[in-house]
């Protein structure tokens, strides 16, 4: 191949290395490549030695002239880079106002968790967390729930492999903890139970429950009352009402449920309390003495209280949600209402 064909081949890939190129550190490249020190026009201009005398002016020239031509284009691209950069910046009315990032904030059932689980901490309860999946020696035997009990059936309680199952209360917290701890125990649990019901405006199969308990000797029934009507003034306000409905829980002897005046109303019926003046928060009792006898506690010594809540339900009450879905779905548009 003769040298002023080499120069032309040299010409053409450096006219499309220039012109390729996408940015200033691109283009700085092909300087280099061609211009600098070791580059390839650099090189070329030593090649000339070697050409027959004859052709040197033809090739000198030609190198020459590639040289100015591959400056020039570097320049005239370099300035087209610079003057995008500028109007970019033109266009920006840097006096406008910037964008607002929002800022995001806590679920309406984690907070409503966080502020339950203060209440009770300022009260000298202390928060623990437990399992989720575990057997039916903590779901349901140590907590006197009997082999035949209807909450066992597999419509009411996921069960999984190897004789496990999702928890379907977060009672099971009393076990694990009593368990391990000794008396005095003050204790409050707040997580996610399971339960394989159809989803409606009022069932999730999956669902947020706060237990609380405290152990000691001389516990009464007084005591429970006291704790649980701190709460509900604390929480729902200090003209809410409080009142104990005797009922049933293998686990507590005797057993209440707990029912507030309707804070919306003030107890004088409406549509959130189905016109009955009343809201059913919680259930709880005096700890069974069966269930102390499973995590060797001497009932003959020692007495407690256990209490248990839904914190959807609590959520739902307190801010007027109709539908448990909707604290689910993750929708922002509801989400940013709290
Ligand atoms: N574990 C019960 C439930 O899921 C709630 C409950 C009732 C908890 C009474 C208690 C209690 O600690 O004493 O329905």
């Amino acid at each position: 191949m003769k040298f002023i064909d080499k120069l032309k081949d040299i010409e053409k890939i450096a006219v499309k290395d220039i012109s390729d190129s996408s940015n200033i550190e691109e283009l700085e490249n092909a300087r280099v490549k061609y211009l600098g020190r070791k580059g390839i026009v650099t090189d070329a201009f030593k090649g000339i030695k070697s050409v027959p005398k004859k052709d040197k002016p033809e090739a000198g020239a030609f190198i020459n002239k590639l040289k100015q031509k591959i400056t020039i284009l570097i320049e005239e691209k370099e300035k087209s880079f610079k003057s995008k950069e500028s109007a970019v910046f033109e266009n920006n009315d840097i006096t406008l106002p910037g964008i607002k990032r929002e800022l995001g904030h806590v679920h309406p059932l984690v907070k409503t968790t966080q502020e339950i689980i203060e209440i009770f901490g300022k009260m000298g309860f202390k928060a623990v967390e437990s399992p989720e999946i575990e057997t039916e020696y903590y779901n349901f035997e140590a907590l006197n729930i009997p082999k035949n009990h209807p909450s066992r059936e597999t419509f009411h309680t996921f069960y999984i492999e190897n004789g496990n199952l999702l928890r379907s209360q977060t009672s099971t917290s009393q076990i694990r903890v009593m368990e391990k701890e000794k008396p005095p125990i003050q204790v409050i649990h707040a997580g996610k139970v399971y339960r394989p019901d159809a989803v409606d405006a009022s069932h999730s199969f999956m669902f947020y429950q706060i237990e609380g308990f405290m152990v000691d000797k001389g516990i009464q029934f007084s005591d429970l009352k006291g704790v649980l009507e701190r709460f509900a003034k604390e929480y729902f306000g200090d003209n809410v009402k409080m009142r104990f409905r005797p009922h049933f829980f293998p686990f507590t002897e005797p057993s209440a449920e707990v029912d507030i005046s309707c804070f919306i109303c003030q107890g004088k019926g409406c549509r959130v309390c189905s016109y009955k003046g009343w809201l059913e928060v919680l259930g709880s009792g005096m700890i069974n003495p069966r269930v102390f006898e499973f995590v060797k506690i001497d009932p003959a010594v020692y007495t407690g209280f256990a209490f248990g809540m839904g914190v959807d339900r609590i959520c739902m009450l307190k801010y007027g949600i109709d539908d448990i879905r909707l604290l689910y779905e993750n929708d922002v548009r509801f989400l940013k209402q709290f």
